[in-house]
């Protein structure tokens, strides 16, 4: 079977799983909420590599599946406060829930796909469960703590390439590692196989988010998400701290009235975008995200050659050339 279909049987598998918590859900003004923005899309990169993590390792994948329906209710909830933290009106293709609703509505959404996440991963019953549970909860302190460095960088004046690194560890790259490593340690994986998993991700992660950063600027953006909002709401993004850090005087002076105010027309964002790629900026970003897959890679070939380490490169290939 081709890695195509593989994936798509194991999507299958994740939907089904998160369709049946809903249901069960179904009725009530608060859940109505936290289903819209699952059942807008997504691509469900976290609770696939739990799936094939617990496989790569020997384990089996139909005994995760809760566990990976769990992680996506986390990372959902991520995204419904993210939005509100971002001012971003669009996720999946659809209106944010705070937009769809409001603010409140969308709190309590998040906080509603926070104890579903919890309920779902409490199904499990497997003897390392209380482990898996600490190293869950631990990443999501962490996802947290790199949020609001996120939120706190957009005030200062810069940020070096080391701070941001640490901050896209801690805001993307940590719950993409629970996610293996949790598929890893449900799927019985040794501690070597569970620490290559850990690493493989990490790596994977850090190159998502410079992608991600990539894919604010993007012409090929298909991702359902609104565009530009990075340099609108002033992050620091790759793109952002490396042009800061190479572009001579007149180019950083160009740049700063350009990026002055909130309102950012066609003309300025084009001027914006050949800064960037005139600095070599664009390039240095495409060339990170390489280096980290390549690093990822490394890590994924420690493991034993299984069709599911297999699947997992081709994953990280899709990732790394991602338009979504
Ligand atoms: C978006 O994650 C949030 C980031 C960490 C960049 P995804 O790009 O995986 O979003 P979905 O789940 O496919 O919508
Ligand atoms: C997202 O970073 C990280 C989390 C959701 C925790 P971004 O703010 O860059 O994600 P998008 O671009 O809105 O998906
Ligand atoms: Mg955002
Ligand atoms: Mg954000
Ligand atoms: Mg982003």
């Amino acid at each position: 079977m081709n890695p195509t279909d593989y994936i798509q049987i194991l999507q299958q598998k994740i939907e089904s799983v998160l369709l049946d918590i809903l249901d069960h859900q179904k009725s009530g003004m608060l859940y109505k909420p936290m289903i819209h923005p699952l059942q807008s899309g997504g691509k469900r990169i976290r609770p696939l590599l739990c799936l094939l993590s617990a496989e790569a390792v020997g384990g089996n994948a139909d005994r995760c599946l809760q566990a990976a329906a769990a992680i996506e209710l986390l990372h959902t909830f991520t995204l419904v406060h993210d939005d509100i933290m971002d001012h971003d009106p669009l996720r999946r293709g659809h209106p944010a829930v705070h937009v769809q609703w409001d603010e409140p509505t969308a709190i309590l959404a998040g906080d509603g796909l926070v104890t579903l996440a919890y309920q779902s991963l409490l199904l499990n019953d497997h003897p390392n469960l209380i482990e898996v549970m600490k190293r869950f909860t631990q990443g999501l302190l962490i996802l947290c703590e790199g949020q609001a460095l996120d939120k706190s960088f957009e005030t200062r004046p810069s940020v070096t390439m080391e701070e941001y690194r640490n901050m896209i560890y801690k805001k993307t790259a940590k719950l993409i590692e629970v996610s293996s490593v949790t598929g890893a340690m449900l799927g019985n994986g040794t501690r070597e196989m569970i620490h290559s998993l850990s690493q493989f991700s990490e790596e994977l992660g850090i190159a998502f988010q410079i992608q991600d950063d990539l894919l604010d600027i993007s012409e090929e953006n298909i991702s359902g998400k609104p565009q530009f909002s990075d340099l609108i709401e002033k992050k620091k993004t790759f793109l952002t701290i490396h042009f800061e850090q190479t572009a001579d005087e007149a180019c950083l002076q160009k740049y700063r009235s350009l990026t002055q105010n909130r309102h950012l027309p066609p003309r300025k964002i084009r001027q914006i975008l050949e800064c960037f790629t005139d600095s070599g900026t664009l390039d240095a970003a495409r060339t990170a995200i390489h280096e980290s897959m390549d690093k990822a890679l490394e890590h994924l070939h420690l493991l034993p050659h299984t069709r599911s380490r297999d699947t997992l490169e081709w994953m990280a290939g899709k990732i790394r050339d991602r338009n979504a």
